[in-house]
């Protein structure tokens, strides 16, 4: 009776985390979507504490409190933190698949050998292999986004890194068939911790050599890999959501990680092994210097109010501004004028997936004002103002023209060929990139040189003004 209803209430929660999935696809429905993962997560903890296996409940309790004392601040960080906080999760997921698969081999090794089956060996190894490397991998990538001192920013390559990384990896895959074979020998138990030292390293140097433009990325192949040792632990536990969950969380990572090349123009594979990834480029110093033309807001706001159509292109720059909310008000003027205001967004425009959009989603503008990169690029010829906020590579004609440039074949939005541009940044930096961007030096583009959300502010001020005396 009690294992009917515990399978049920797994079947809901399954079900859950699938919807959950499926609402993340649009922001309408996004919120909807966290809600669905918050119950179904909540429903697998509540049935399986309720299982009348478990004797030792302080200790869960204990475990939950702890969860709460290390996820509430987690979740106070600020929105440009999240991929390091995320790499952060991963890490705890996969310390506690490896953790589980650890305790369950000494567990039954102290039972008796007949526990320790084929099937059982192998599904704790590949658990506690993919959960340890994630584990300390996360950690670095975690390091790296948060640009922590003692973990190298640049990407560190050797001599035969893909070959020496390979070789350790056999060597681990040696061990484990060794400890397959012969899981209650003498000497596993140490050949178990062997395999455990040699995950941890793995994940270190698994991410060494991947520079910081690809972190985010390589966030999302942890992920993935977080999911597959959950699926393993669930083999382990023989538990049936458990495998879906991490079927679903390794195969979403996956899914976005390809989103996220493709939308970067990076290889896949690149990113997945590693040792490739690129140093970033300093800006050309040589060669003729090029001029910024710059704009008073006072002229810009004039303009802006002359136009019928303004598309808003907002960056990684919004965010460290917090503009949104000035974003926000200036989108209210504009449309107080009868102006058609629109958004565009690119996939990779801020520091995460759906950066831009959590954050105008939060200055509560209406979602069917967000056009996509590629819904909103044949528009651009007909656009009276190309507003850039804080962004920089995804509106750099670079990606489009230039072979020697990192970011070449990378989709960009058309900013360029908009009537007129004016872009908010605060200084003659470049983007992430770290390249120059020629659209700011371009005819039609004047530079409104400042914080985001305090140029926005002068102009959301000035068209205020500016309507009192019509
Ligand atoms: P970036 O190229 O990073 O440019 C942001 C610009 O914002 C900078 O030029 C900076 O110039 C400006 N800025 C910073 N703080 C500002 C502030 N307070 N007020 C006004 N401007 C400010 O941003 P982007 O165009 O959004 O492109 C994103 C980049 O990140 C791409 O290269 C993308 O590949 C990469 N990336 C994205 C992701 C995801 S998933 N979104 C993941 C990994 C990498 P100043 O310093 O002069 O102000």
């Amino acid at each position: 009776m009690m294992y009917g209803i515990s399978q049920l209430a797994y079947l809901v929660a399954s079900a859950l985390f699938i919807f959950a999935l499926h609402w993340m696809n649009t922001p309408s429905t996004a919120r909807k979507g966290v809600y669905a993962g918050v119950a179904g997560t909540a429903i697998a903890v509540v049935v399986t504490w309720a299982d009348p296996a478990v004797i030792h409940h302080w200790w869960i309790v204990l475990a939950i409190v702890a969860g709460f004392v290390v996820g509430i601040p987690l979740a106070m960080v600020p929105l440009t933190a999240v991929p390091q906080r995320t790499a952060l999760s991963h890490a705890f997921g996969g310390l506690a698949a490896g953790l589980v698969g650890t305790a369950e081999y000494y567990l039954w090794l102290l039972e008796g050998p007949e526990h320790l089956t084929t099937f059982r060996m192998v599904a704790i190894i590949a658990e506690i292999i993919l959960g340890y490397l994630t584990f300390t991998g996360s950690l670095m990538a975690a390091g790296k986004l948060q640009e922590v001192k003692w973990v190298p920013q640049r990407p560190v390559t050797y001599p035969l890194q893909n070959l020496s990384n390979l070789s350790l990896f056999g060597v681990a895959l040696a061990l484990a068939v060794a400890l397959t074979l012969h899981p209650t020998a003498r000497w596993a138990p140490a050949l178990f911790g062997a395999i455990i030292v040699l995950a941890l390293l793995f994940g270190v140097l698994l991410i060494i050599p991947i520079g910081g433009a690809d972190m985010p990325t390589v966030i999302a192949i942890l992920n993935s890999y977080a999911g597959l040792s959950a699926v393993a632990m669930g083999f382990v536990l023989d538990n049936k959501l458990l495998i879906t969950a991490g079927a679903l969380d390794g195969s979403s990572g996956l899914i976005l990680a390809i989103i996220m090349c493709k939308a970067m123009n990076r290889s896949f594979t690149n990113v997945l092994f590693g040792a490739f990834g690129q140093v970033r480029q300093a800006a050309d110093e040589g060669g003729e210097r090029k001029v910024y033309k710059s704009e008073t807001v006072e002229g810009a706001a004039q303009v802006l109010e002359q136009a019928s159509f303004v598309v808003i292109i907002p960056g990684y720059g919004m965010a460290v501004a917090q503009a949104q909310h000035k974003v926000r008000e200036l989108y209210d003027q504009l449309k107080k004028r009868g102006i058609t205001v629109k958004f565009a967004i690119h996939p990779v425009a801020g520091r995460m997936p759906g950066h831009m959009n959590v954050l105008l989603a939060e200055a509560d503008i209406p979602y069917t004002d967000l056009v996509e990169m590629d819904e909103i690029n044949p528009d651009m010829p007909q656009v009276d103002v190309a507003l850039v906020v804080g962004a920089n590579d995804v509106v750099n004609p670079a990606a489009r023209t230039d072979k020697n440039s990192p970011i070449y074949g990378m989709p960009i939005i058309d900013a360029d060929k908009a009537r007129s541009v004016f872009a908010i940044k605060r200084s003659k930096n470049p983007g992430f990139a770290g390249i120059d961007n020629e659209l700011y030096f371009a005819d039609r583009t004047w530079m409104l040189f400042g914080d985001a959300k305090a140029v926005i502010g002068e102009l959301v001020k000035q068209l205020a003004g500016g309507s009192g005396m019509h």
